[in-house]
């Protein structure tokens, strides 16, 4: 059997032409243009990248965007500056600081210097904690991406195994939880996996769904996957033979149902639902 592709990009683009929608609406109802203002520190060629199309993004969908550019040589009260000068900014509805910040910068005192109302990344522990607590303000993007991928396509999620590998505050940990909760879009049993985990291959070939965000290019092989799995490649890797996920594609894709591509998956997805938190961002402040 030869896996179906879940066209990540086609979900996306259907998502962003929702919100453009909905933010003209909200632009012809209250005068305001929903802003987000984007962060970034140092010259990571990766973090430019990802900035640029999420700015991109938001132009599209008719969401002003401000990029803050710092060196690299930032110092972490330069940064928390920036940070509360923007939380009082009443033109800017969402902040995003984008990741990795460079290492003389303590990231999770940033993440909790940012407005919890204007915390579109879903990084401020409010926000973590009220996810966890299934009352949630912002989902975090990838997460959420992911989900909304998962009930645009009719996958099951209710009682579903979902296995996720990766632990990450930014992907695993929040990804576990959102699937777990009680109602649309959760209700599975979620078992999540990492470096440290035994026996491996025998826990990701149990799933039903399998959400890989370990870091590590063509991590998961053919033979950890269930035959009819659908399989979610969240990794983005740079090797010399290009962009690649965290999933063997060419050998998995003949033993999963569904797979998503790497690029073309996940990431607009992301991008989508930053955009969807940027409008819900100016909603609640306005
Ligand atoms: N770096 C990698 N992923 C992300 C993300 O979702 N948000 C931010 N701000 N930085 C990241």
């Amino acid at each position: 059997m030869t896996a179906a592709i879940l066209d990540g990009k086609a979900v996306a683009d259907q998502i962003r032409s929702e919100i453009a929608e909905q933010t003209a609406q909200f632009v012809a109802a209250k005068g305001i243009t929903p802003c987000l203002a984007a962060v970034l520190v140092g010259d990571d060629p990766a973090s430019q990248v990802y900035v640029r199309n999420k700015q991109r993004a938001c132009e599209n969908s008719g969401i002003t965007s401000r990029l803050h550019r710092l060196s690299a040589g930032t110092c972490q009260d330069e940064l928390l500056a920036l940070i509360d000068e923007l939380n009082r900014d009443q033109a800017v509805h969402g902040i995003l600081v984008q990741l990795p910040l460079p290492p003389q910068i303590d990231e999770s005192r940033v993440l909790q210097a940012v407005s919890p109302l204007k915390d579109v990344d879903a990084f401020h522990p409010e926000n973590v904690g009220r996810m966890v607590q299934g009352r949630p303000r912002f989902l975090p993007c990838t997460p959420h991406g992911v989900q909304q991928l998962l009930l645009r396509k009719n996958i099951p999620i209710a009682g579903s195994h979902v296995v996720v590998l990766g632990r990450s505050d930014i992907v695993g940990k929040p990804m576990a939880i959102m699937l777990m909760q009680r109602g649309a879009g959760g209700d599975a049993t979620v078992t999540v996996c990492h470096s440290r985990t035994r026996d491996l291959p025998g826990l990701t070939r149990q799933a039903d769904i399998l959400v890989v965000a370990i870091g590590r290019a063509r991590f998961v092989t053919a033979d950890m996957v269930k035959p009819g799995a659908v399989v979610i490649d969240v990794g983005i890797n740079r090797t010399e033979s290009g962009l690649v996920g965290d999933v063997d594609f060419e050998g998995v894709r003949e033993v999963a149902g569904q797979i998503t591509p790497v690029p073309g998956g996940v990431g607009p997805l992301t991008i989508a639902m930053l955009l969807h938190n940027t409008l819900a961002a100016a909603r609640l402040q306005t």
